[in-house]
């Protein structure tokens, strides 16, 4: 019988060695909706209500018919130069479904096999299986000691002596939220040219400093920006992001995605959420005060801990992180378990929402570890 099973699974067609070979990234999705949800990162209050709106107005002729995105990169370039004074044209915006499609964009567009692919370590899991699909080299070079910090003296000579088709930096990085500065990129970039440089801001707005106020894509068109809906504005279920570099690289990107990737809805949804940027800076203010709050607990009762640029932080508990996991859960409340992570391994990443939010969160821990 175990032969049988052996030779009937073993019996389907084999699809590319590299696919063979790969870990997929696989994220614990189900179930979250009606839990505190402090395990990806996401907005913990929602969207604005003019994106709710927005969406209750799609007709049922919007539906049946594929999207229309006339209007949307310029949307997002008009948000995008209020915010960093900059003067980006659409044609330097791409749309993507998701920023994790446009990494997938990026890799499949610019990552030749056996070409190296420049990263760090810890950091956003779905950077390495992109690089494992085109059967890319993968360098990672670990974050710093015990602050994490960036190590850009290993990157630059990583970038001399391997000359890697890719380089990703998430600013900040998640899971650390260990940030370097906008400088230290574009250093990199006219240190080496023939990288392309991917930055990944998605949680730029909890740092400050994104690289887009001082970037000239025309000198450095080796650099390409990622920014989402998902976290800040609340659309993570919609999916949509943009990167945003030198057009013809945005050109080149974009050549690999189908013509429809991005759904009428999220379309519908972005248009409102650009628009609301008081909404947005509202939350990432009150992101910003629970920061500071859960920091100042963490450090009053001495607590391990690594507490950053991101929304969000990790934290050493003394009991097993599992049982403090699953006691949380208990408590309905989600984090995310560091178990197997290289340099963080024992902590829980925890996403940081309101300060009402980050009081349920803190009551449940201290039940959790008996402080
Ligand atoms: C660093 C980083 N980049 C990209 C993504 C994916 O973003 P999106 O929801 O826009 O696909 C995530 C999601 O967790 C992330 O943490």
């Amino acid at each position: 019988m175990e032969n049988l099973d052996n030779s009937i699974s073993s019996h389907f067609p084999k699809p590319r060695q590299e696919i063979e070979n790969m870990n997929p990234y696989i994220a614990p999705l189900e179930g979250r909706r009606n839990l505190l949800r402090l395990d990806f990162n996401e907005n913990t209050i929602g969207p604005s209500p003019k994106v709710i709106d927005a969406i209750r107005s799609i007709s049922s002729k919007e539906i049946a018919t594929y999207p229309e995105y006339n209007g949307l990169q310029q949307a997002a370039a008009n948000s995008l130069n209020s915010l960093n004074k900059t003067h980006l044209e659409p044609s330097q915006i791409g749309l993507f479904n998701g920023v994790d499609s446009a990494i997938h964009a990026i890799f499949h567009s610019y990552g030749n096999a056996k070409e190296k692919f420049l990263t760090t370590l810890p950091t956003f899991g779905y950077y390495n299986p992109c690089a494992n699909m085109q059967g890319m080299q993968i360098i990672e070079i670990p974050y710093e000691a015990r602050n994490f910090s960036f190590p850009l003296n290993a990157i630059k000579d990583s970038l001399k002596k391997d000359k890697p088709r890719l380089l990703m930096i998430c600013n900040p990085n998640n899971p650390t939220g260990t940030k370097t500065s906008a400088k230290n990129i574009l250093e990199l970039a006219f240190l080496s040219p023939r990288t392309l440089i991917i930055v990944d801001e998605l949680y730029e707005a909890f740092l400050g400093d994104s690289i887009l106020p001082i970037i000239d894509f025309s000198q450095t068109p080796n650099i390409v920006v990622l920014r989402s809906l998902s976290k800040i504005s609340g659309l993570a279920g919609l999916r949509i992001g943009f990167g945003i570099g030198n057009k013809e690289v945005i050109n080149r990107i974009k050549r690999v995605t189908g013509p429809y990737d991005i759904n009428s809805f999220a379309v519908k949804a972005a248009f409102a959420a650009l628009k609301d940027q008081e909404y947005i800076d509202n939350y990432v203010r009150q992101v910003l005060d629970a920061r500071k709050w859960i920091h100042e607990k963490l450090l009053t009762y001495e607590i391990k801990h690594h507490i950053d640029s991101g929304n969000y932080f990790l934290i050493w508990p003394k009991k097993d992180s599992s049982e403090i996991e699953s006691s949380l859960k208990a408590n309905g409340i989600l984090i995310r378990n560091m178990k197997n992570k290289p340099l963080i391994e024992g902590s829980l990443r925890v996403s940081i929402g309101t300060k009402s939010q980050m009081e349920t969160f803190w009551r449940a821990f201290q039940k959790a570890e008996g402080i």
